[in-house]
């Protein structure tokens, strides 16, 4: 039987106290991340009484919708994408705090009305002036956003106003250093939370408590014992109805840089003296400033990107990224990319780091896998097949969990060897249903808890260390510069040449 023992080691969220009552003002409201996600995980907060019941929600959007008819829209959305309304007054009580405001992003008027319906309901609904504004629209807005508040004096307060930008933070180094320059002439770091919805999976914050709370792991922690990491995200989902967004992202911008990026901080960083935020994110921008990839005299020796054709998925034919609706039929957009880095500091020196990540692959897997050295003598020579070396893998989703590969004899008087695993799982342990993510981090930033938030510094060292590959990408280029792979398949072949090259493989999952 297996006896859990709870150790209160939390990281970032403050799960006792209950944050004071605030207003979230969403911009963006009528689009799909309020309705899907946003919304459904306040629901979920208040469901659970994490949050006050004066919390109130005001939706920002040009649309000219009514208080009504967005409550009917946020409705819809916790039907469908969550758990459900459950009791109705719980319901009755939520909604009477929704509220909608229309105006446009760039109008100074939109932003004074705004403003006199949030001391409207600071009145009405006890919420003393606390605000959470939370930029859920198009990334080319956030600046006129952020200028438009500072300038109304929306966030002047640097106690009760905070500002939560989604990703991606700028397009590349230097736009996200102007958008740092924005944020920083309105408000000051500590209002200011840029989210990465990764950082809120439990299985992410898992691999620090894996990390840290266990003796026996950290000391092969290193170049002595580890002979490379694989970081992998996988997507069975195409371009779905996003045209518009990720012809200018493409896979490098939107997982990459940002997702992929969180993972392999958490896996690389150096303990952090406490999980108080600036020790965690100061461990995160180290790691980050000696990472460099792997060969930048040869870039395609260690970045390489690729784009899905049609295909085959689950028995159905998938259009090509390029026949997808609103996307250019020459489009030179990378649905792929796999990345090796290498991290110039004593614990991982000479140790590779293969980042991949793709969408229309044959599965949604995403999983960090340590490839510990071969055994130094191998005195089973004769055992006549060939000895695979230990994989810790820690899978982030789904069947979230870690398990750890080994060798063992097979039983009988010939001496075999054959791998097995040696699992955790979630589900099995806690019953565990993976969470959105989206509930935590608002929960944290609604209680001022920024440790899992990217802070100005680590945004821009990220765009720094894939800077070469994006400036030799975004050039224009002929439409058959770019490798394909056909929908439902792993990845192009010169994603597999760039981890073969070094004599290893992709893990196959
Ligand atoms: C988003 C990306 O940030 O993450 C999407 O913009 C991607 O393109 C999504 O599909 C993946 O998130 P998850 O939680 O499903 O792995």
């Amino acid at each position: 039987m297996v006896t859990l023992l709870e150790n209160p080691l939390r990281v970032g969220l403050q799960q006792e106290k209950m944050p004071e009552p605030q207003i979230l003002v969403i911009f963006g409201a009528s689009g799909d991340l309020t309705q899907r996600k946003l919304v459904p995980a306040l629901y979920k907060l208040r469901r659970e009484r994490r949050i006050p019941p004066e919390t109130t929600i005001v939706g920002v959007a040009r649309r000219d919708w009514s208080h009504d008819y967005f409550r009917e829209q946020m409705r819809e959305g916790i039907e469908q994408f969550s758990d459900g309304l459950g009791r109705e007054e719980l319901w009755q009580e939520f909604s009477q705090g929704l509220f909608y405001c229309s105006g446009d992003i760039d109008k100074p008027e939109s932003y004074q009305k705004l403003k006199e319906l949030l001391s409207e309901l600071d009145g009405k609904r006890g919420t003393q002036g606390n605000r959470v504004f939370y930029l859920s629209v198009a990334p080319k807005f956030f600046p006129e956003a952020i200028q438009q508040l500072g300038d109304a004096g929306m966030l002047s307060d640097p106690v009760k106003h905070r500002l939560v930008i989604e990703k991606p933070f700028g397009r590349d180094l230097a736009s996200a250093r102007s958008l740092n320059k924005i944020v920083q002439k309105v408000c000051r770091e500590e209002q200011v939370y840029p989210i990465d919805h990764y950082l809120g999976k439990e299985t992410v914050q898992n691999l620090l408590v894996f990390r840290f709370a266990n003796a026996i792991f950290e000391p092969l922690w290193n170049r002595q014992f580890v002979d490379h990491v694989q970081i992998t995200v996988a997507e069975t989902v195409g371009v779905e109805d996003r045209a518009g967004y990720y012809e200018t992202a493409g896979a490098l911008r939107d997982m990459l840089q940002n997702h992929l990026m969180q993972l392999f901080c958490f896996t690389a960083m150096e303990p952090p003296n406490s999980l108080d935020a600036e020790s965690f994110r100061t461990e995160k921008v180290k790691v980050l400033q000696a990472t460099r990839l792997a060969d930048l005299q040869n870039l395609e020796l260690c970045a390489v990107r690729g784009q899905y054709s049609a295909g085959w998925m689950k028995g159905k034919k998938v259009p090509g990224y390029r026949e997808e609706p609103g996307i250019d039929p020459n489009s030179t957009t990378n649905t792929y990319v796999a990345m090796k880095f290498m991290i110039d500091n004593w614990r991982w020196n000479g140790v590779p780091f293969y980042l991949r990540t793709g969408k229309r692959l044959p599965k949604k897997v995403s999983e960090i896998s340590i490839h510990f050295r071969e055994v130094p003598n191998l005195i089973f020579q004769s055992a006549s097949q060939q000895m695979n070396t230990n994989i810790l893998a820690m899978r982030i989703q789904p069947n979230e969990g870690i398990s750890l590969r080994f060798e063992v004899k097979m039983p009988g008087p010939d001496l075999r060897t054959r791998s097995v695993d040696m699992d955790f799982s979630y589900g099995s342990t806690f019953g565990f249903a993976a969470s959105d993510a989206y509930d935590r981090l608002l929960l944290d930033c609604m209680m001022g808890d920024q440790t899992l938030f990217t802070r100005a510094d680590e945004v821009e060292v990220a765009w720094q260390v894939v800077t070469p590959a994006l400036a030799a990408w975004d050039a224009p280029s002929d439409p058959t510069s770019i490798p394909l792979y056909e929908a439902g398949t792993w990845e192009p072949a010169e994603a597999e040449a760039l981890i073969n090259r070094d004599g290893r493989h992709w893990r196959r999952l």
